[in-house]
Formats: C-alpha cells, sequence, structure tokens
C-alpha cells in the first residue's frame, strides 16, 4: 500500500464517524447508536446506524456497513487513496499533499487518474464551445433549444475539426501516450496520434457523484455515425450507470423516467423533469434496473415511439419488474421521442402522460394486439390466447383479475371466457414453473444451504466476539482462527484474536482498514455485523453461544477430515469430535 498502516490507523482514529457521517447524514442518538436516512438506498424510516464504540455503521435494510473510510469511499466514490487523503485534510494532517505527477497517480490508482483525465478533456470541451470554433456548436444547441443554464449544467462542449488537439492538450498535462491509449479518448499507431471525437457536441457522462466516465458526441446535423460514445474502460462501466443519474437521484418526484438518448434527458430535465435518465448507447441492462431501484420504486419508459423504442421497452420491462420496479409506459405518439414531444406540447402535456402512462402489462398487450387483425376471427382468437397465456403469468390473483377485466374491456371480450382461458394456460405454467422451483429448492438445500448455515455461524461468531471482546477470554483453547474455514473470515479471526492478545481489546474499524478494496471492506463489516440479536436469545445466551460454538468447532473438524489422509490424524479429529458433545460455555 501506498501509506503505512500506522498512518492509515492515525487518519482513522483522527475521523470520529459518527461526526464525518453527521456531515453527510442526518443523526439522531438513540441509545448508544446513532440513527439516520441510509444514503445508500431508499427508504422513508431510518435503519442506517452508526456506532461510536466501533467505529462502523451499518444499515439494517440494505446491509450496507464499513468504517470511516468504506462510507467515504461508497458515498463519494473515492478510491482508498482519495479516501485517506480526504479525511486527512479533514483532521488536518498533512499527508503528502502536493500534486502528484500523472506517473505518481497511476501508480497509486489507475482509476482515479483516467478520473482526472476524463475531466480534463470535460473542461477542455467546455472551454471550446465557448471560443470562436465552438461557433456552430453553439448555434446547434442554440437551435436544440437549450439554454446556457441547461448547457451549463450538463458541461456540454465541443471537440474541434483538429484530429489531434484534444491529445496535445492531455500531453501538456503531463499524460503518457500509454494511458491516453487505454482512456478511449485517443488511438495512437504508428501514424500518430488522433483524437476519437471531432468536430461533434459533446455530452460528458457522470457517474452518481458528479465524475466524469464517458463522453458521449452527436455531430452537428445529419452526419453519421449519429452519437459515438467512448468505449468501456475501467472507470466507464455502461452497464452500471445512467445519464443523468447524478442529478435524477435526489429528485423528489415518486417516479424515474427512463429515456433512450441523451437529448431526451436533458430536454426533460430542462423542462422541470428532473427525474430523467437514460441508458448510454446501449439497452438497459439488469444492472441499471438495480441502480434505479436504489433511488425508487416506479418508473415511467419514455422510449421513442418507432419500432426500435417498442422493442427496447419490451426488453427492458421484464428486467425492471425482475428486481421489483413498477413499470408504466408513456405513450409519445404522434411524436417520436420526449425530447420532441416536450418541444410541441409542453411540459404540462408530458405531465399528464405520465399520469396517464399504461401499466407496462397493458402495454404489451397492447403490442401483441397489433401483431393481428382485429376484424379476422382467426386472427383475433390467436390473439385472445396469447394475451391469456400473458395474463396467466400474473402471479398475484386479485392483481390477474383486475386485468383480465381491463383486457375484457379493452378488447370487447367476455370477461368469463377469458378468465378460463387464463386458467387453462395458467395451470400448464404453474405446473411448469413448480417443476422448476422444485428442483433449484432441491439443489439448494442439499448444497447451498448447508454451506451458508456454515458462514452464518461463524459470521454470527465474529460479531459476538467483536461485541464482547471478553469472550475471547471464554473461548480460549477452545477456538482458533483456524477454525473459520473460508479465507476471507481466517483473515479476519487472525487480525482479531492478534488485536486482543495485544491490546486485550478488538477494534473492528481498525481491521477494516488493511482491505483496500471497496468490496473487500463491505464484505469484512458485514461479518461484524450479523443481525445478532434476531439470533440470540439473551434469556438463553449461554446455551445459544455453546450451540454456536459447537457448530463452529464441528465444521471445522469435518473440513479438517476431508482435508487429511493421515489415519492417526483423522483418529484424532473424531476424538475431538466426540469431546465436542460435552462442551459447555459459560458467560
Ligand atoms: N445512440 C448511439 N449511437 C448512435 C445512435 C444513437 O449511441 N449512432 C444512442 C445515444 O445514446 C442516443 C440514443 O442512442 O442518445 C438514442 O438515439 P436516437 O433516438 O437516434 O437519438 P436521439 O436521442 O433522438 O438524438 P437526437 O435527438 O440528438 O437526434
Ligand atoms: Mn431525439
Amino acid at each position: 500500500m501506498f501509506y503505512s498502516e500506522d498512518v492509515v490507523e492515525e487518519i482513522r482514529t483522527r475521523n470520529d464517524i459518527v461526526d464525518v457521517i453527521s456531515s453527510y447524514v442526518p443523526l439522531k442518538k438513540k441509545g448508544s447508536n446513532y440513527f439516520g436516512l441510509c444514503p445508500f438506498h431508499n427508504e422513508k424510516s431510518p435503519s442506517f446506524s452508526v456506532t461510536r464504540e466501533k467505529q462502523m455503521y451499518h444499515c439494517f435494510g440494505c446491509g450496507a456497513s464499513g468504517n470511516v473510510f468504506t462510507f467515504v469511499m461508497e458515498y463519494e466514490n473515492y478510491t482508498f487513496p482519495e479516501a485517506l487523503q480526504y479525511l486527512a485534510q479533514r483532521a488536518g494532517m498533512e499527508l503528502k499533499t502536493r500534486e502528484l505527477s500523472p506517473e505518481e497517480k497511476r501508480q497509486a490508482d489507475y482509476k482515479s487518474l483516467l478520473r482526472q483525465m476524463n475531466k480534463d478533456a470535460a473542461n477542455y470541451f467546455y472551454y471550446l464551445l465557448s471560443q470562436k470554433q465552438g461557433q456552430a456548436a453553439r448555434n446547434y444547441l442554440e437551435q436544440r433549444q437549450l439554454s446556457n443554464e441547461t448547457i451549463k449544467k450538463f458541461g456540454l462542449g465541443y471537440s474541434d475539426k483538429y484530429s489531434d488537439d484534444l491529445y496535445r492538450y492531455l500531453k501538456s498535462k503531463g499524460y503518457k501516450d500509454e494511458d491516453l491509449k487505454n482512456s478511449g479518448l485517443v488511438t495512437i499507431d504508428e501514424k500518430g496520434a488522433t483524437d476519437k471525437f471531432w468536430n461533434r457536441v459533446m455530452f460528458p457522462i457522470m457517474d452518481v457523484n458528479n465524475k466524469v466516465i464517458g463522453f458521449g458526441g452527436r455531430v452537428l446535423g445529419d452526419g453519421k455515425p449519429k452519437y459515438l460514445n467512448s468505449m468501456e474502460t475501467k472507470l466507464f462501466d455502461k452497464s452500471r450507470n445512467l445519464y443523468g443519474l447524478n442529478y435524477a437521484r435526489t429528485t423528489r418526484r415518486s417516479e424515474m423516467i427512463i429515456c433512450e438518448g441523451y437529448m431526451d434527458v436533458i430536454a426533460l430535465h430542462q423542462a422541470g423533469f428532473t427525474n430523467a435518465v437514460a441508458s448510454l448507447g446501449t439497452a438497459l441492462t439488469s444492472n441499471q434496473a438495480s441502480l434505479l431501484k436504489r433511488y425508487t420504486e416506479n418508473v415511467v419508459l419514455a422510449y421513442d415511439s418507432d419500432e426500435a423504442g417498442v422493442k427496447a421497452a419490451l426488453r427492458a420491462i421484464p428486467l425492471l419488474k425482475d428486481v421489483g420496479l413498477s413499470v408504466r409506459v408513456l405513450s409519445m405518439a404522434p411524436y417520436k421521442d420526449p425530447d420532441e414531444l416536450i418541444k410541441a406540447l409542453g411540459a404540462e402535456e408530458f405531465e399528464k402522460r405520465i399520469r396517464e402512462a399504461k401499466s407496462s402489462i397493458m402495454f404489451e398487450i397492447d403490442k401483441i394486439s397489433a401483431e393481428y387483425n382485429q376484424n379476422d376471427p382467426e386472427d383475433k382468437t390467436k390473439f385472445q390466447k396469447r394475451a391469456a397465456k400473458r395474463l396467466a403469468y400474473i402471479k398475484n390473483g386479485l392483481e390477474r383479475n383486475n386485468y383480465i377485466e381491463a383486457v375484457a374491456n379493452q378488447y370487447f371480450m367476455s370477461q368469463k371466457e377469458l378468465t378460463a382461458l387464463v386458467n387453462e394456460y395458467g395451470l400448464t405454467i404453474i405446473e411448469g414453473q413448480e417443476q422448476t422451483q422444485q428442483k433449484q429448492n432441491e439443489y439448494r438445500n442439499r448444497k447451498e444451504q448447508k454451506e451458508e448455515n456454515k458462514d452464518q455461524s461463524q459470521k454470527l461468531l465474529l460479531t459476538w466476539l467483536v461485541n464482547e471482546p471478553k469472550l475471547f477470554e471464554n473461548l480460549s483453547g477452545v477456538i482458533t482462527p483456524r477454525d473459520f474455514i473460508q479465507p476471507i473470515f481466517y483473515d479476519v479471526a487472525s487480525r482479531l484474536f492478534l488485536q486482543y492478545e495485544e491490546e486485550k481489546k478488538v477494534t473492528p474499524a481498525k481491521i477494516i482498514n488493511q482491505y483496500t478494496d471497496l468490496e473487500e471492506q463491505k464484505q469484512v463489516a458485514a461479518l461484524f455485523n450479523t443481525n445478532f440479536k434476531m439470533e440470540v436469545d439473551p434469556e438463553n445466551a449461554e446455551k445459544a453461544l455453546t450451540d454456536i460454538v459447537k457448530k463452529v468447532k464441528q465444521d471445522s473438524i469435518e473440513h479438517a477430515m476431508t482435508q487429511s489422509k493421515d489415519i492417526l490424524e483423522w483418529q484424532r479429529l473424531i476424538e475431538e469430535k466426540k469431546k465436542l458433545q460435552n462442551l459447555q460455555l459459560h458467560l
């Protein structure tokens, strides 16, 4: 690591977690903990807790947990070195604050280099737009009725007609060819360097923390391709970001609007719909659906009205429903996209269409009906069968009946007959689902469930040890770090046991320091935050402890047996397992 363990630990202790988090999230004291609304998922009642004693936070709603570094890494999207810098500064500590050279930065962290490079490029494009050579682009944006305020908010820019001016600019800032290549902003070959974007209006793409991670570039007028997008980099993962989400995440509206294009998002925000987002030149992914679910329960699809848009909507609906979002679809007719609709009919009409947006199921059935000629009896029957089949997939009975009624009314069918048809399909579907479900369950029961139970007892024990360090004394000679089978559990347990041995107390937040990867930090933090109270009845704490320890020990012995072929070792393990039966722990 870049900084010594001591420095990292000093930064941590000088930044009390309650103070740091309070500056982001209002917290209220309740008992020995502080509670607030979780900043990592959308909630109405506070389940996010911060403990001064442990110097950790934990959300009982979404499971987010960690120490002060984890928090700023997650909240600000900082890398570990960035989190260190930030917190050192906050505590008034001197931590090599000099400007690092691009090469040093590369070593410290590649992602932050790419981030800096994208930011520099965005500033450059933004600057060019205001210059003489940006005149045509300014005219173009004006013709598309974007205000200066909007241009500024979205940081729009212009890439000019020279083939390598961005390259030269970034070189002058000290970036190296190799890194520039990896940013996707330029290509470099035997013939020299070429900027990826020329003579285009530039749309910087920002992550939820307002950091530029890539670009879309549009031709001024009718050239092809209409849009060019940055390639994916370590920084720019198209499937995990949404255009406009950095603004939409704080919207007060109760739903999010998903559209297809950058211009749609911008036009909607300008018209007051600050809840609009778009996927990034690709089809919506399930990761993007989960990302949205953090911020809202309801989405309205505002895709283009052409065939491609309808297809894209039909593909997006199941992804969004799968993560538990309620989905409605807005009618754009007779316009092509939200940008055009708003320009033609205004924000009020758009608002009205949001209110009138169809449920995704009615939209799907509508699209099915369009494939058939309703005046042809044979075609009509085919349509009815397909509609019934779709309705049969609705799990909730009440909801299914409501839709049957709505479809019957809209397509002039008898409700009774439609119900009969739906039930007919329902039986075969349910049987099919039950069979796969059953198979899945069997598999889970046999394998995963067993693994999960093992993990669960080990996690419980780790959490318990952290909550009541005097247990280290009770368990001395019974449990050792070796009894924690999973590598990461073993690693954490070793550090905990060592801490207790050396200091007679444990500091879980310090152990998290040892991991510089955010995902690892979160995983480790979760080990100290197992939902302990739910599982351990305080009246029978001694018995519960004995049971958990027995379970951990037994799993550990069984694991050792699978690892060993030595007969003597086996005998010893079998002996140990027998003795375990009589174990009785006291608190
Ligand atoms: N897109 C792309 N590459 C293209 C065309 C489109 O990446 N060659 C992506 C862009 O993200 C674009 C979105 O698909 O924003 C929607 O495309 P389209 O409907 O064609 O563009 P509009 O958003 O309507 O753009 P404009 O209004 O500027 O014509
Ligand atoms: Mn458009």
